[in-house]
């Protein structure tokens, strides 16, 4: 483990001084889990990068389908949500037991607020099963064998990635996390995951000064990645119908939606 990072369980205490992560992208999705240091940096980051909104509601929606895909199509049953964010509607577990009331949902996220809202994620309907976990994405091993108590990880996990993997700012360590968990995962186990690009085809070239302004202004640092090193977080998986593509036409349900600069894809280990 890295000592750059907090140990599971352990989450920094709440800091509402300095715009985070977790409450900033609530207030981008119309949450009012936030405090004005968050809504003073989102509205500059807005302002500069006004996509940012869009970014936030396309990647929302990609969770909403990417889970009634696996649950209604796939038959999944179980699901790995790294990176939950504040608990808003249709929330993974609330998506997967409509559909499924014995569905089994672990969450992790290391914000503290997320974990002060984290009994939301916990209301399981009966018969399934809902689990947080207060650790941090670059504890894998930690990850596994917590979740290991709620899911069954000889039967196949769908693995959720949305916006994640863009706060591990080493390419090869976000690989690595990718691997890992992927790794403990059986056959037929699925990774659903968005990620920010600047690939100038989806229009992320606007992403660059935003994501220079958070990082001078707010937690946890982020970046964008071009979309051959996000197609390699999916190595030995196979993607699924479209591919990689802006999250918002993942298998869009109504017309062509404005494509966003932020991949999503959905992929099956064999
Ligand atoms: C952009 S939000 C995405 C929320 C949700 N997955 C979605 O797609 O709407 C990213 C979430 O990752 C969490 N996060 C950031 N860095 C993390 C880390 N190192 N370990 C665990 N969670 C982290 C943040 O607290 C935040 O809740």
């Amino acid at each position: 483990m890295s000592d750059s990072h907090t140990p599971a369980g352990t989450s920094a205490p709440l800091n509402t001084r300095v715009a985070h992560n977790a409450r900033v992208w609530n207030y981008w999705i119309g949450g009012k889990d936030n405090y004005e240091v968050d809504q003073q940096v989102a509205e500059q980051v807005a302002e500069m990068f006004p996509i940012i909104r869009d970014i936030a509601r396309a990647d929302r929606w990609f969770l909403g389908r990417a889970v009634r895909f696996l649950a209604e199509e796939r038959g999944v049953r179980q699901f790995l949500d790294i990176g939950t964010g504040l608990p808003t509607v249709d929330n993974t577990h609330e998506i997967a037991q409509r559909i499924a009331p014995d569905s089994r949902i672990v969450y992790v996220d290391n914000d503290p607020i997320v974990l002060v809202h984290a009994r939301t994620l916990l209301t399981s309907a009966a018969g399934g099963v809902t689990d947080y976990i207060d650790a941090d994405v670059r504890d894998p091993d930690v990850i596994l064998e917590r979740a290991s108590r709620t899911l069954d990880l000889g039967k196949p996990v769908a693995v959720m990635m949305l916006g994640i993997l863009n706060f591990v700012l080493d390419t090869e360590e976000a690989r690595d996390i990718a691997r890992r968990v992927m790794a403990a995962m059986p056959s037929g186990s699925y990774l659903a995951l968005t990620h920010p690009t600047f690939d100038f085809d989806l229009g992320g070239e606007g992403q660059i000064p935003a994501m220079k302004f958070w990082n001078e202004n707010a937690t946890p640092p982020i970046t964008a990645r071009g979309r051959e090193d996000i197609a390699a977080f999916f190595d030995g998986l196979e993607l699924l119908e479209p591919g990689l593509v802006s999250c918002s036409r993942w298998r869009a349900e109504h017309g062509s939606p404005v494509v966003v600069p932020q991949f999503g894809a959905v992929a099956v280990k064999p």
